[in-house]
């Protein structure tokens, strides 16, 4: 089935939800929200003015066309030997917005991570009402969207290590034919700004490549690397009830709950698949229906509670609409009165349920008991992105986001943290040990990369309240995480923080990486402590005499 799409081929640089959401990319919907569309391709509500710039950067401008450039970097950054073309390489896409460049100028470097950059790297180079155009503009910079797209079948070198290496091989040759101005890190200071995984190579970079990366913006950066993720959904319930619909979190608790004491028995179990996704459903796995049930809260992170027709706003109307009566439930909720039974009817009848099933799980369940679909929920993802996201999560990262079991539950207690492993194992099946772990090496990775602590200079860090990635980063408010202090005042230019303060600022009543949208009011305030910042340091920038390469890291 056709998925309700417009743009489909978006660049997918944002964290989706690990666990069995996948398929088509769902990352698209984070870039297509950053750029004011609903996952239908409408416009989001937003205000007139804004309304009427991005009708004008609509019209794309012919006279400015900005072509896809390669770079050839070799797939082992760290050879032995220094041989590093023996296991190959691989052309490397970017793109390079000069129009706004005067000497001396800086170099931003707007970093999609292991996604597709294409269109919305476009986007961001030539849409004025994009964040990323606006910093190229006001600094006279030169901008430079990457997606660095190690292919998939080198899942041996797909590695936050090599990816960062990947960054400063990238930086050290850069030069342009209409410019004659050294452009590489000891003439030109480069900033590296990045939402999401991205915002974590920022921190990253910054830290261990400081002599390359000047400054960075990290966006929703969570720098933790945990397997236990379950804590994902806690912003989510938390964010539902501050935005009004408590009453719906109430029933879906109740209603997952029910449903999990159902599927203790396996022909009840049996019969409820089938209530939800069709005749075809009955033989997945608990786990797997689990998956299923937790679809309405895809949209979350790039939404909220909006999101169009696919979005928790119509799916909790729907829940909260009692059809003999059309009222409402009250602040309470249905199932409290009528029992979990009357919700889980609701949610089985939602029109928009299947739909959302067969589109981020690539099935084609039928929905109805006199058809049989084709409804097998437990295939491996297809998207090559999501594919090669899998292997990172899956051998560094973790996040694996499994129920969080409670009174703020709202996933099936089947989606375990057991489950979130088989996922990893279902997509790479025949990968040898010790390659590919039996559990992500969370604790190697913190080792690497830093963690809570990680504190690099001329780093701004930003967060949204209701994030469930916010969870795991510096600026999380979870109880057993760090808590530093935050402040928004820039700090010196070269001034590292202790692990007890933080230059950062979390943004009220927002999602995932916000600051990045310009439809989004609240993103404004963030935005402006990094450029306050950035304005700050780029006068203590100076440009190395006779400079080269830093010792030890040779081109290729
Ligand atoms: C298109 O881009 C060119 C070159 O940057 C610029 O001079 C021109 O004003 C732009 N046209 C429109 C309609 O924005
Ligand atoms: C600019 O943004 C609008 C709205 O987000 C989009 O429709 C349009 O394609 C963008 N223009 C370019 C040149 O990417
Ligand atoms: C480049 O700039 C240098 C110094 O500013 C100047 O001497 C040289 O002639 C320039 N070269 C070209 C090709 O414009
Ligand atoms: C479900 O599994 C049972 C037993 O394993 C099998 O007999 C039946 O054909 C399966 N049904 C479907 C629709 O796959
Ligand atoms: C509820 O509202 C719908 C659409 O607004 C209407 O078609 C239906 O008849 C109403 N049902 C009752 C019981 O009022
Ligand atoms: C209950 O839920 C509905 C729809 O989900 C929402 O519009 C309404 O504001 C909620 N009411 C209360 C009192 O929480
Ligand atoms: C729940 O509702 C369904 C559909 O009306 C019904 O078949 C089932 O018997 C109910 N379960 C209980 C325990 O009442
Ligand atoms: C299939 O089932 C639906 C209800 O689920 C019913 O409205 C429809 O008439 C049925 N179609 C056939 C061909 O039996």
């Amino acid at each position: 089935m056709e998925p309700p799409i417009a743009l489909w081929a978006l660049s997918l640089s944002l964290l989706p939800l690990t666990e069995a959401l996948g398929g088509r990319g769902i990352r698209q919907f984070q870039q297509m929200a950053d750029m004011g569309l609903l996952p239908d391709g409408t416009p989001m509500g937003v205000g007139p003015e804004i309304k009427t710039s991005l009708k004008l950067a609509a019209a794309p401008n012919k006279t400015k066309k900005i072509v896809p450039e390669y770079v050839e970097l070799p797939l082992d950054n760290f050879a032995k030997n220094k041989d590093y073309s023996y296991y190959g390489t691989f052309n490397n896409r970017y793109w390079v917005a000069e129009a706004a460049y005067k000497p001396g100028g800086p170099v931003f470097l707007y970093d999609v991570g292991e996604a597709d950059a294409e269109p919305g790297a476009l986007n961001r180079l030539q849409n004025e009402t994009s964040f990323f155009k606006q910093l190229v503009d006001k600094y006279n910079g030169i901008g430079i969207p990457v997606d660095l797209h190690t292919p998939p079948e080198a899942f041996r070198w797909l590695t936050t290590e090599q990816s960062l290496a990947d960054v400063d091989r990238f930086a050290w040759q850069f030069k342009r034919k209409n410019i004659n101005y050294t452009l590489t890190p000891d003439k030109a200071p480069w900033i590296f700004v990045g939402g999401s995984y991205p915002a974590m190579r920022a921190a990253f970079m910054r830290d261990k490549y400081p002599d390359t990366i000047f400054a960075g913006y990290a966006s929703s950066a969570p720098t933790q690397a945990q397997n236990d993720m379950s804590v994902y959904f806690e912003p989510v319930w938390r964010g539902m009830n501050e935005y009004g619909w408590g009453n719906c979190t109430r029933d879906i608790t109740a209603a997952v709950k029910y449903m999990d004491k159902v599927m203790e028995k396996p022909a009840a179990a049996a019969k409820l698949k089938e209530q939800f996704l069709g005749l075809g459903a009955a033989n997945n796995s608990n786990p797997t229906f689990g998956d299923a049930l937790t679809t309405p809260f895809f949209l979350w992170q790039a939404y909220g509670i909006e999101g169009g027709s696919l979005g928790l706003r119509n799916f909790c109307d729907w829940l909260s609409t009692d059809p003999a009566t059309n009222k409402t439930s009250g602040a309470e909720g249905w199932a409290v009165r009528k029992g979990a039974n009357f919700t889980v009817n609701r949610w089985a009848t939602y029109p928009k349920f299947v739909t959302m099933v067969n589109e981020y799980l690539e099935t084609d369940c039928s929905g109805s008991m006199n058809m049989t679909g084709n409804c097998n929920l437990n295939l491996p993802f297809s998207d090559p992105d999501m594919v090669s996201w899998t292997w990172q999560y899956c051998t560094q990262w973790g996040f694996l986001q499994s129920a969080n079991l409670g009174p703020r539950q709202l996933v099936s207690k089947y989606n375990s943290l057991e489950h979130q492993k088989d996922i990893c194992h279902r997509q790479f099946p025949t990968a040898p040990k010790p390659l590919f772990p039996e559990w992500p090496r969370v604790d190697r990775t913190n080792e690497v990369f830093g963690g809570w602590d990680l504190r690099p200079s001329n780093v701004y860090w930003s967060g949204g309240e209701f994030d469930p990635w916010r969870t795991l980063s510096p600026l999380s408010a979870e109880p057993w995480t760090p808590h530093p202090r935050a402040f928004t005042d820039p700090p010196r230019c070269g001034e590292e923080q202790d692990e007890d303060e933080i230059f950062g600022y979390v943004m009220k009543g927002a999602q995932h990486c916000y600051d990045f949208r310009t439809t989004f009011a609240g993103g404004e305030v963030s935005r402006k402590y990094f450029t306050d910042a950035l304005d700050k340091w780029l006068k203590c920038f100076k440009p190395k005499r006779g400079g080269s390469r830093p010792h030890g890291r040779n081109s290729m």
